[in-house]
């Protein structure tokens, strides 16, 4: 169904069209700034005006004596240099409430968008033999949105993770294995025997020999050249390397999924694809760049210079693609990575989801996909960027021991907390109902508190504020669902019954009307956030309703309305909830209670 907005946006461009004498000028039609002024507005004839080098008013007048909206809005005021404010109809609202209701996709009357793209989300893309840190949240939980989001308006999405499982890093994973490996009574050289779990390292261990090996072979050089000496082995295959590898990638993998699953997060192992999955398209990435003339040597190493990227001396900065030893690095990968995508996946656009620090590597690989003309001109690359998560002093949350902050241990304890408050709160509920609610708002509070902060902003974590019953957190929202729900039970209903026969609703109070305009404009609160990767669009929009509710089921009696009212007031709860639970469990991936 189309939006109001859409219609307006229309019905306007053609009138100015017909005012004009000239091709379509976008009305740009918005939300209005200020209620006072009506629904909607429409900016548009101030450009157009300009550009006739005529009188904006005038014209306004002209296009309003053209327009025809009068099934749609009261009539159309011009107001200020030449603004176009627009007031909806109740009845207008009335049908277009009835039609979200009656959708008979169940999709609350949103289209799907009519070019429908293949798009490829890079997003999580944790490193092999640590656990995930709070570092990885933001990726992991906006991209899956991005994701949702996409596929909810019809695009087809393939997933990716780009795990970190190749190059030096996993040099220094299987040495550090080599080297503690009497440690689990085998000898060195031995391959590890997968099954049995007491005779090989778990992911704690392995992330302690990782950081240890980091530490040392930086300061001592015999070490640096056993580990590149380990990576050069695994880079060719050699047997005792790779099962030591592909334990360490086994172990992190599970965690990982464990904690995507803990999450709600849609990704598995169809949608890993790390680094080593483009092992053998490395040796073409260069030469073809190289052959194109792009590529070359510098201080032994290969790099290209892509245009516009200086350094503060007015160098040109180097994209490195080989080191001087052979190695081949993280942006020679992501350049294969690139030409798999636009060559075999077929993608329109890619999105990747990483911290701001990453800009520049971004913005240089995507130059030299250009340059090497591996992305057609109508390919979108983006960079989805985040800040950091930050403590309460302000800098990158850590421990207190300055450690990054695991994830999971973060996880448990916002569910932790939740659990106290539900005992506090609900001693009556089964253990069962207060382990299920405890989990639903605990991880709903850390996804909902980060998808509410502008993404590409810092925040500071804080569990009292993300698991507080009043804002704009996930337990608010939660309760807004819930108490809708209660609503329903207590009053016995089968909504749908009741709302069978129902050929027309009955708008008149100003906070049922209120309600009803604000539920319309679902769908371009979505489209807003997915236009600009930006979940809070959808929060914000999610935090308004629930708020709007609230003022509406404060002065509407629902059960003991009078029976011309009741089906339109029910209609609201019931409309207000499902909008709720969509955005928040299809959108977002966080669940909600019926019962809180
Ligand atoms: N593993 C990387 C990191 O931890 C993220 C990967 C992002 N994706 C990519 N195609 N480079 O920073």
């Amino acid at each position: 169904m189309k939006s109001p907005i859409e219609i307006l946006e229309e019905k306007i461009s053609a009138a100015m069209a017909a005012a004009a004498g000239q091709r379509n000028y976008p009305a740009m039609v918005t939300p209005a700034t200020d209620a006072k002024f009506g629904d909607y507005q429409s900016n548009g004839i101030m450009a157009l005006a300009r550009e006739l080098k005529t009188n904006p008013r005038k014209l306004a007048e002209n296009v309003v004596k053209r327009l025809n909206v009068t099934d749609i809005c009261e009539s159309p005021e011009i107001a200020g240099p030449g603004f176009i404010n627009l007031k909806l109809k109740a009845d207008f609202v009335a049908n277009s409430l009835l039609a979200l209701y009656r959708d008979p996709e169940n999709r609350l009357a949103i289209d799907k968008t009519t070019v429908p793209k293949t798009i490829v989300v890079d997003f999580s893309g944790p490193n092999i033999a640590k656990q995930m840190h709070v570092g990885h949240l933001r990726s992991t939980i906006i991209g899956d949105s991005i994701c949702r989001m996409l596929e909810f308006l019809g695009h087809k999405v393939i997933r990716q993770n780009h795990i970190g499982d190749w190059g030096l890093q996993m040099g220094m994973v299987v040495y550090s294995i080599e080297t503690n490996i009497d440690k689990y009574f085998y000898k060195p050289g031995e391959r590890f025997v997968d099954q049995d779990l007491n005779r090989v390292p778990d992911l704690d261990t392995l992330e302690r020999y990782y950081k240890e090996i980091s530490v040392l072979a930086e300061h001592d050089a015999d070490i640096a050249d056993a580990v590149h000496d380990c990576t050069v082995r695994l880079q060719r295959g050699g047997s005792f390397a790779k099962s030591y590898w592909e334990h360490a990638q086994k172990i992190t993998l599970e965690a990982c999924y464990d904690l995507y699953r803990l999450l709600n997060v849609n990704l598995n192992e169809k949608h890993t694809r790390g680094e080593s999955f483009y092992k053998n398209m490395l040796v073409e990435v260069v030469s073809d760049l190289q052959k194109q003339g792009l590529a070359e040597k510098s201080d032994d190493a290969v790099c290209i210079f892509p245009e516009g990227f200086k350094n503060k001396d007015g160098q040109l900065l180097p994209l490195i693609i080989q080191k001087s030893d052979g190695a081949y690095l993280y942006a020679t990968t992501d350049l294969a990575a690139i030409r798999y995508r636009v060559g075999k996946l077929k993608v329109d656009r890619i999105i990747y989801v990483t911290d701001a620090r990453q800009k520049l590597h971004f913005e240089m690989l995507f130059a030299v996909a250009k340059m090497a003309g591996w992305v057609k001109d109508q390919t979108e690359l983006i960079h989805v960027t985040f800040g950091s998560v930050l403590g309460d002093n302000g800098k990158p949350l850590k421990t207190r021991t300055g450690e990054n902050v695991k994830l999971k241990e973060l996880l448990d304890e916002a569910v932790e907390r939740a659990k106290q408050t539900v005992e506090e709160k609900n001693p009556e509920l089964s253990p069962d109902k207060k382990e299920k609610i405890a989990k639903t708002v605990g991880i709903g509070a850390v996804k909902y508190a980060d998808f509410s902060n502008n993404r590409t902003s810092d925040y500071i974590f804080s569990f009292d504020k993300m698991l507080a019953m009043e804002g704009n957190t996930a337990p608010y929202m939660q309760y807004a669902y819930a108490r809708i729900k209660s609503i329903e039970r207590r009053g016995q209903l089968d909504i749908e019954k009741e709302l069978a026969d129902v050929a027309k609703l009955n708008l008149t109070e100003t906070a049922e009307l209120d309600l009803a305009k604000y539920l319309i404009r679902y769908g371009r609160a979505i489209n807003a956030a997915i236009a600009d990767y930006r979940p809070n669009y959808l929060t914000s929009y999610l935090y308004e309703l629930a708020q709007k509710f609230s003022v509406f089921y404060t002065n509407c009696p629902v059960l003991t309305a009078k029976p011309n009212k009741r089906p339109t007031r029910l209609l609201l709860c019931d409309l207000t909830a499902k909008t709720i639970k969509h955005g928040l469990s299809e959108l977002l991936g966080i669940e909600v209670v019926e019962q809180m």
